[in-house]
C-alpha cells in the first residue's frame, strides 16, 4: 500500500500543489545564483517547480518536520535530476545559521504551524536583509468547493474528526490577520492578494478515491463496506455541483497569496 506522502505526491500534487507552485513563481519569480528556501516544502511540489523554471540556483533547500515527505522529496528530486538539501526540521527551529537565504516559498503550510508568528520570525532570521517571500494560504471553505465537498462528505461517512482535517486547510483564511503574523514577524513591504485558480481532474470519480483513501483518514475509509466508500465518494462529486460534469472536475481554488521583504 502506498504511503501517505506517495498518495499525497501522485493524487494531489498534479491538481492543486503544483498549479499552486507556478502561481508562488509568478509571484516572486526566482533569478540565477538564488539561494532558495522552501518551507513546509512537504514532498518539494515548489522546488521542483523553481528548478523546473530553469534557473541555476546556488542552493535549494526544503525543510519540513515530517520525514516521510521528504522521503518522497528526496526521491522524486533525485528522479528530475535535482540536487537540493531536504532537512528534517520545525518551522519554529531552522537548523541554519543567520543571513542565509534571499528567497524563501510557503505553499499551503503557514495555517498548520502552531506558532504562526514564532514561525515567521525564525524565517526572517534566515534571510538576508531585503530578500523575499511568497506564501499561499488556502481561504474559507465557502470559496473552496473542493474542500467544502470533500470535508461533507467525510463528516457524514467518516466521522467529524475526518472532516476536521480538511477544514484545517482553510483554518487560516483572514488575509488581515496574516497580514499582522507578517508584521509582527518584522516583514516589510507586505502584500496580500486573494487569488483564484481554476483547477482540473480529467476524472473525478478516481480524484476522490485518491484524495479520500490512503490519506489522513484512508485507514479508516478502509474499514467501511465497498458500497459505503463508492457511496462516499458519488456524495463528494454531487456536493461539487457545477464544478463536475458527471466525469471531470473544475474548479476555483482560493488562496491568499502573500509576498514580503525581509
Ligand atoms: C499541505 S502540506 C504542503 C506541502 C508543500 N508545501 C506542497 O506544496 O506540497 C503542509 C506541510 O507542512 C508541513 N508542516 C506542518 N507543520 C510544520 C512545522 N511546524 N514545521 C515544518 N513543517 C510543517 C507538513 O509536514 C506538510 O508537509
Amino acid at each position: 500500500m502506498k504511503t501517505f506522502a506517495e498518495n499525497y505526491d501522485e493524487v494531489l500534487v498534479p491538481v492543486i500543489f503544483q498549479p499552486w507552485a507556478k502561481e508562488l513563481i509568478r509571484a516572486a519569480p526566482p533569478w540565477d545564483g538564488v539561494n532558495f528556501l522552501d518551507l513546509g516544502c512537504g514532498t518539494g511540489a515548489v522546488t521542483r517547480e523553481v528548478a523546473a523554471s530553469g534557473v541555476s540556483a546556488t542552493g535549494l533547500t526544503g525543510v519540513d518536520m515530517t520525514a516521510g515527505m521528504l522521503d518522497v522529496a528526496r526521491k522524486r528530486g533525485q528522479e528530475a535530476g535535482i540536487s537540493a538539501n531536504w532537512v528534517e526540521a520545525d518551522a519554529t527551529s531552522l537548523p541554519f545559521p543567520e543571513n542565509q537565504f534571499d528567497l524563501a516559498y510557503c505553499q499551503q503550510a503557514l495555517q498548520f504551524f502552531p506558532d504562526p508568528v514564532k514561525a515567521l520570525t525564525e524565517l526572517r532570521r534566515v534571510l538576508v536583509d531585503g530578500a523575499k517571500v511568497a506564501f499561499c494560504v488556502t481561504t474559507d471553505l465557502s470559496e473552496n468547493p473542493l474542500l467544502k465537498s470533500q470535508s461533507a462528505a467525510m463528516d457524514k461517512y467518516i466521522g467529524e474528526a475526518a472532516g476536521d482535517s480538511v477544514r484545517a486547510i482553510c483554518s487560516l483564511s483572514d488575509g488581515a490577520q496574516i497580514r499582522a503574523y507578517f508584521r509582527d514577524a518584522g516583514f516589510k513591504s507586505i502584500n496580500v492578494e486573494e487569488v483564484s485558480l481554476t483547477l482540473f481532474h480529467p476524472d473525478g470519480y478516481e480524484y476522490a478515491a485518491g484524495a479520500m483513501g490512503g490519506m489522513h483518514t484512508g485507514d479508516k475509509l478502509l474499514e467501511l463496506s465497498a458500497e459505503r466508500r463508492d457511496e462516499c465518494f458519488r456524495e463528494f462529486l454531487i456536493g461539487l455541483g457545477e464544478y463536475f460534469d458527471g466525469k471531470s472536475m473544475k474548479f476555483p481554488h482560493v488562496s491568499n497569496v502573500v509576498t514580503a521583504l525581509a
